[in-house]
C-alpha cells in the first residue's frame, strides 16, 4: 500500500510531552541482557512488542501515545521526520522497562533523492552502483531517523502484468541474487548498528512474483524444483548478504497462504536456512487468513501466524487482540511468543537502540530546519547511477546521439511530468525536486538549441483507468487529464513538430500503472498515446521515442515507428538531466534488459531461461507441431541481457582452459572483446551456462557471471570467467543440490541471444 498520503499526517505528529527521565543503556551482553529484559516483562508488554502500527490508518493519534507510553507497540511505520519520531521514542521510554521502538519505511529506491525504479537500476547491470544506491538511500533514511526499510523486493517477476514487476529487479534468478545483495550492503553499511545505515528486510517471502495471471495477491502454484532453482535464491542471497528480517508474502503457495506457512517461516528459513533475524507479516495479512479460507476468526488467524512464525504483525490488531486469550487458554504456547519477543528485542539491540534509542533521531538542536532542503539531496548521485540504467533498443541510421543545435520538440504526457519520472514507492520523494525530460533537455541544449514543447495527449483517456490510478495513490492528483480532446491535443503537437528538427517522444505508463495492485492485460502504450505516436511518424520527421514504464511493454508497432528507441523506466530525481546526458552523447548508454520484452502479452510467460523441451522451435525453420505461435512471431522483441551502444563490440570465441572439469576444480573461459566503434563506452559481457543432459531438463540457458568493462575505442580486453562445480549445481527431483556429470555448454555475449559458445565435461 503506497503511504505517501500519510506524510502530512506524520507531520502533525509531534508530542507535547517529552521524555523527562533518565535512560540508562544496558551493561550486560546481548544475550544476558534480553533474557534478564524478558524475565521482567508481562504478557502485554510481550504481545506490545510484536505489534507493528501503521501510522494514520491504524490508529488515533492518542491511542499511538497511550500504546507507545503502555509499553504496548514494538514499532512502527511511516513517519519520516525527527521531530515526530523523536517524540513517539520519548512516549516509548516512559513505558516501565523503557525498551526503545524503531521506525520503518519502505525505502525502495530512495529516501529524499530518488534513484530510477529497481527495475531499472538492475538494468545497469552495476553492482557497485546499486550499492551506491543502498548507501546513499540509507544515510538519507537514517538521517530522517528511519531504523528499518521494507526492501529490497527481490521477488522473481517472469509476468509483466504484475505491476509490482517495477519494484524488483527482474526476471532472473542470479541478477536478482546479486542486485538484491549490493542493495543490503548499501542499506546497512559496514554495520548494521551504526548511525547512518538502516536495517533492510527483505521482501516479499516467498515467491509473490509469481502470481497467477499476473494479478496482484493471486495464488502461486509452483513445483518444488522451480522454486528451489529460481524463486528462492535471491531471499538466501539477501539474508547471506546479511539482511535482518524478511516481509512475509501476501500469496499463497501451493495453497497455503505465506503468512500461516510453517514449511516457509520455520522448515525453510529457519531451520534449511538457519536464519536469525526478524519476520513481519506484510499489511494486514494476518487477518487476511480469513479471507483465505484457511482461519475462522481473527483468534485463529493470530495464532496460525504465530505458530508458523510472524514476529511482527504489521497493521493489524490480530496480536494484540487474540494473543492475551490464546495464551491463557493454552491454545498457543507461551514458547512461540516468546520466540517471536527475542527476535524483536533482538532487531533492536542490533540496530544499537538499547545503546542509544535516539541513534538515527538525533539531538534536537541538530534538526535540519527544513526536511526537504536542496542540501540533502544527492543529486550527482542520481544522475550518475540514473544514467547507467537506460537501455537503448533501437537507433536506426545513428539518429542518436542528438545534436545540440536546431529545433527540437519534445512532445508526450510523460515529457513534462514531475511526478512520474519519480516511480512508484517514491519514499518521501518531492515531485517538484526532480528534473522532467524537458528540464533536462533544455539544460543540456542552453542556448545551443531552441526547445519545444507540446503534451499530445493524455495518458490514457481511458476513465476508469484514471479513476483507478487517482485512488491508488491517495493525493488524487497522480493523472489530470487535459480538458482537451485527444485531436486538439494531436494538432497542437503537430504543430510543433512541424518546425522542430527532431521529435523527442515521451511516452508510456504513468507510474500508477506499474504499481502494488495495478495489474494490467495489456501491455501496450495506451491508445491515446499510439494515435499520438502515429501522427508523429507521419511527420516523416526523425522520430525519437523516450519509454517510461515499470514493466516491459509490447512494442512492436513502435519498433517499426521509430527512430530510435530509449528505455529509461522512472530514472529518479535527476531523470531528465541522466536522459539528456544519453540523447546527447554526454554519456554513451551501457544499459541492458534485466527482463524479456516480449512483442505482445499473449506470449506471457516469456522468460530467456526456460526449461529446454521436445519440440522447440528453430529459429528460421517453421513447421508444424513445434512449439510455437502460428500467429506471431515466437522470439521475443527485446531479449533478457539486450541494450545497444553509440560504440560497437565484438567477441571473439569463447577460449577455455580446459575441455574438462573436475569435481572441485575450475575452469577458465574468456573472450576477447574488442571496441570497434569510434567512442568509448561501457557494455556488460555475460555468461550463461547450460546442462545438456540430466536427470531433469534443464534450461536451456542460465546466467551465472557478468563483468561490466569500459573500453576505449579500438581497445580489446581478455574477460575472463571462472566456471566451478557450484555453478553448475541445481535442485533435482529429490531436492538435492548436485551438479550432475556430462556435457555442459559455456556461452558467452553481449546478450542472451547474441553468444559465442564453447563446451567442457564435468567429470
Ligand atoms: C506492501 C509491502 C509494503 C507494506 C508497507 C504493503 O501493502 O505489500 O511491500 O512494505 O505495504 O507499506
Amino acid at each position: 500500500m503506497n503511504k505517501l498520503y500519510l506524510l502530512g499526517l506524520a507531520a502533525s505528529l509531534a508530542l507535547n510531552t517529552s521524555f523527562a527521565g533518565t535512560y540508562t543503556p544496558p551493561a550486560q551482553g546481548k544475550d544476558a541482557f534480553i533474557d534478564s529484559l524478558m524475565s521482567r516483562m508481562t504478557l502485554s508488554e510481550k504481545i506490545g512488542q510484536l505489534r507493528l502500527i501503521s501510522i494514520g490508518p491504524e490508529m488515533t493519534l492518542a491511542q499511538i501515545q497511550n500504546e507507545l507510553a503502555a509499553g504496548h507497540i514494538g514499532a512502527t511505520f511511516n513517519s519520516v521526520v525527527p521531530w515526530d519520531n523523536r517524540a513517539m521514542q520519548d512516549a516509548a521510554l516512559r513505558s516501565r522497562l523503557q525498551i526503545p521502538m524503531f521506525f520503518a519505511y519502505d525505502v525502495i529506491h530512495g529516501q529524499r533523492t530518488m534513484f530510477p525504479i529497481s527495475l531499472g537500476l538492475a538494468a545497469s547491470w552495476d553492482v557497485a552502483a546499486v550499492a551506491r544506491v543502498g548507501r546513499v538511500a540509507g544515510s538519507e533514511a537514517s538521517a530522517d531517523s528511519l531504523d528499518m526499510t521494507y526492501g529490497p523486493m527481490v521477488d522473481i517477476a517472469r509476468d509483466p502484468r504484475w505491476g509490482r514487476t517495477s519494484e524488483g529487479f527482474g526476471e532472473d534468478t542470479y541478477l536478482v541474487s546479486r542486485m538484491g545483495e549490493a542493495m543490503v550492503h548499501g542499506f546497512q553499511g559496514e554495520d548494521v548498528s551504526h548511525a547512518d545505515s538502516i536495517m533492510s528486510i527483505v521482501k516479499h517471502f516467498a515467491l509473490y512474483g509469481a502470481v497467477e495471471g499476473g494479478r496482484d495477491y493471486n495464488v502461486v502454484d509452483m513445483s518444488p524444483q522451480r522454486m528451489y532453482n529460481d524463486y528462492l535464491p535471491p531471499y538466501h542471497a539477501a539474508l547471506k548478504a546479511g539482511a535482518g528480517g524478511v516481509m512475509v508474502a501476501l500469496n499463497s503457495i501451493n495453497g497455503v497462504p505465506a503468512t500461516s506457512n510453517t514449511w516457509l517461516m520455520q522448515d525453510l528459513l529457519r531451520k534449511t536456512w538457519g536464519f536469525k533475524g526478524l519476520t513481519v507479516s506484510d499489511h494486514g495479512a494476518i487477518l487476511e487468513l480469513i479471507k483465505h479460507g484457511v482461519a475462522v476468526d481473527a483468534n485463529d488467524a493470530a495464532r496460525q501466524a504465530i505458530k508458523a512464525g510472524i514476529d511482527q504483525s504489521m497493521n493489524d490488531q490480530a496480536y494484540g487482540v487474540a494473543l492475551p486469550a490464546l495464551i491463557k487458554a493454552g491454545k498457543v504456547p507461551q514458547g512461540e511468543v516468546d520466540s517471536a519477543v527475542r527476535e524483536v528485542l533482538s532487531t533492536k539491540w542490533d540496530l544499537g537502540l538499547f545503546a542509544d534509542p535516539y541513534r538515527r533521531i538525533g539531538k534536537p538542536e541538530n534538526d535540519p530546519a527544513d526536511i526537504n532542503a536542496e542540501n540533502r539531496l544527492h543529486r550527482e548521485a542520481a544522475r550518475d547511477v540514473a544514467r547507467r540504467t537506460l537501455v537503448l533498443l533501437k537507433n536506426a541510421n545513428h539518429v542518436l546521439p542528438l545534436k545540440k543545435q536546431g529545433t527540437l520538440a519534445v512532445i508526450g504526457p510523460l515529457g513534462d511530468s514531475h511526478t512520474d519520472m519519480l516511480g512508484s514507492w517514491s519514499a518521501a520523494g518531492l515531485p517538484r525536486q526532480t528534473v522532467t525530460l524537458l528540464d533536462g533537455i533544455r539544460t543540456a541544449v542552453g542556448d545551443q538549441a531552441k526547445v519545444l514543447y507540446a503534451r499530445g495527449a493524455n495518458i490514457t483517456d481511458d476513465r476508469n483507468s484514471i479513476v483507478f490510478l487517482n485512488n491508488i495513490i491517495l493525493d488524487h492528483t497522480e493523472v489530470q487529464p487535459d480538458p482537451r480532446t485527444a485531436q486538439e491535443m494531436i494538432d497542437e503537437a503537430l504543430k510543433v513538430a512541424a518546425s522542430a528538427d527532431v521529435i523527442i517522444a515521451a511516452v508510456g505508463e504513468s507510474r500508477g500503472m506499474s504499481h502494488e495492485s495495478a495489474s494490467r492485460t495489456s501491455l501496450a502504450i495506451p491508445n491515446t498515446q499510439r494515435q499520438l505516436i502515429t501522427a508523429l511518424r507521419a511527420t516523416g520527421k526523425p522520430l525519437v521515442l523516450v519509454l517510461m514504464n515499470g514493466r516491459p511493454l509490447s512494442l512492436e508497432r513502435e519498433n517499426q515507428q521509430a527512430d530510435a528507441l530509449l528505455e529509461t523506466w522512472f530514472a529518479g530525481t535527476e531523470g531528465g538531466n541522466a536522459i539528456a546526458d544519453v540523447l546527447f552523447g554526454d554519456y554513451n548508454p551501457s544499459g541492458k534488459l534485466p527482463i524479456t520484452f516480449p512483442r505482445s502479452v499473449g506470449q506471457i510467460p516469456m522468460y530467456y531461461n526456460h526449461p529446454t523441451i521436445g519440440r522447440p522451435v528453430e529459429p528460421g525453420k517453421p513447421g508444424n507441431y513445434r512449439s510455437q505461435y502460428f500467429d506471431a512471431d515466437t522470439s521475443p522483441l527485446y531479449p533478457f541481457g539486450y541494450g545497444l551502444s553509440y560504440t560497437q563490440f565484438s567477441v571473439s570465441g569463447v577460449a577455455l582452459s580446459s575441455t574438462t572439469l573436475k569435481g572441485g576444480g575450475t575452469l577458465d573461459a574468456s573472450v576477447m572483446v574488442s571496441n570497434t566503434g569510434t567512442l568509448a563506452g561501457e557494455t556488460t559481457v555475460q555468461l550463461y551456462l547450460h546442462d545438456k543432459t540430466a536427470s531433469m531438463a534443464r534450461p536451456i540457458k542460465e546466467l551465472k557471471g557478468f563483468q561490466k568493462i569500459l573500453l576505449q575505442p579500438g581497445e580489446q580486453r581478455q574477460v575472463h570467467f571462472t566456471v566451478d562445480e557450484n555453478m553448475l549445481k541445481f535442485y533435482n527431483q529429490q531436492l538435492q543440490h548436485v551438479a550432475e556429470p556430462g556435457e555442459f555448454d559455456v556461452q558467452i555475449g553481449l546478450d542472451s541471444q547474441d553468444v559465442q559458445q564453447a563446451s567442457f565435461n564435468l567429470l
